[in-house]
């Protein structure tokens, strides 16, 4: 009988064909992964996982008790209760080093989007409202010469700030748990406190993983530092920002909008308020979505996944 693998909200299900051989492959999309009976079985027997921010927490580990390891098919991996995991014996892996520069791309784009109201001229124009000159209500703000503050200066906050120096001019302030030397030779980025950089900013551009430290990293007291022309772009995860306060500083007009890419719930529900602004850009978590990156990233994860199960130790191993 072959191993059981299983793949969860995997889309490049291509890539797993060269474990077909050695391995029997269950794949689930968009099934509730607590409460599918189907997934529940398939646990029973799964050595291995792949997929994309599959939540493993005990109660998975628990209905998983041949599980070696989980591959997720992403960078951040604050899915996996990595502490529990290890304790089990289980590993974890993520995908670094192939989708810097397109998340980069991706959330520069927004910056870009929001600052030049794009979606909303584009509206402008698609709705029929474009009838003569344009006037100071379509007009928009520069992004090159501002300054642009980065909190979480790891590679994709790095490769944000090569876009930010070398294209546009900019000034760049950073925030990091630790001084980001290569960043500041080459992009001329400043290390700076918080708030300093709250303060500062044109853009603020929060890049830092999802921890327990950085959990609603950005709230209430953090908006109010803000200058009332700030754009707000977050790149990193949902929880990282106090949504409820980002709406709040929305309403009061104490920051001048917003570019996100991720959301304390995905998908968004469609009465989240967030929706409602003119003046907030809203993507579907695209980071790292392209044909190119997800399918390195798709390869890169199935060779965590065999390495794990063929007893050698995968290149990007997250267990301490
Ligand atoms: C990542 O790789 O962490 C991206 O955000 C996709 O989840």
């Amino acid at each position: 009988m072959k191993r059981k693998i299983i793949a969860y909200n995997f889309e490049l299900t291509e890539t797993l064909e060269k474990l077909k051989n050695q391995f029997e492959v269950e794949i689930f999309d968009s099934i509730n992964p607590s409460t599918d009976p189907a997934f529940i079985e398939a646990l029973k027997d799964a050595e291995g996982i792949v997929g994309l921010a599959l939540p493993v927490n005990q109660e998975l580990l628990e209905r998983a008790p041949k599980l070696k390891i989980v591959s997720n098919n992403s960078t951040g991996y604050n899915n996996l209760l990595i502490n529990e995991m290890t304790k089990r014996g289980v590993m974890g892996t993520n995908t670094p080093g192939v989708l810097e520069d397109t998340t980069a791309d991706a959330i520069f784009g927004i910056l870009l989007a929001s600052a030049r109201r794009i979606t909303e001229l584009d509206y402008f124009v698609k709705s029929g409202n474009w009838k003569g000159h344009l006037t100071t209500a379509e007009y928009a703000i520069d992004v090159h010469h501002k300054t642009l503050g980065i909190i979480g200066m790891g590679k994709i906050g790095s490769a944000i700030a090569k876009r930010a120096h070398l294209g546009f001019d900019m000034n760049i302030l950073y925030h990091n748990r630790n001084r980001n030397l290569e960043a500041e030779g080459k992009y001329n980025a400043a290390y700076s406190d918080l708030d300093t950089l709250l303060k500062e900013s044109d853009f603020v551009c929060l890049m830092t993983p999802l921890t327990q430290e950085t959990e609603n990293f950005i709230g209430k007291r953090e908006f109010e530092l803000m200058k009332k022309s700030a754009i707000f772009v977050n790149g990193s995860r949902g929880k990282t920002v106090n949504e409820a306060a980002l709406i709040e500083a929305l309403k009061n007009k104490e920051i001048q909008g917003a570019a996100l890419d991720v959301y304390q719930i995905e998908p968004i529900k469609m009465d989240n308020p967030l929706l409602q602004f003119p003046n907030v850009v809203t993507t579907p978590h695209i980071g790292s979505s392209t044909y190119e990156t997800e399918r390195k990233m798709a390869e890169l994860a199935v060779e965590n996944l065999l390495a794990g199960l063929t007893g050698k130790r995968p290149n990007n191993l997250i267990n301490p």
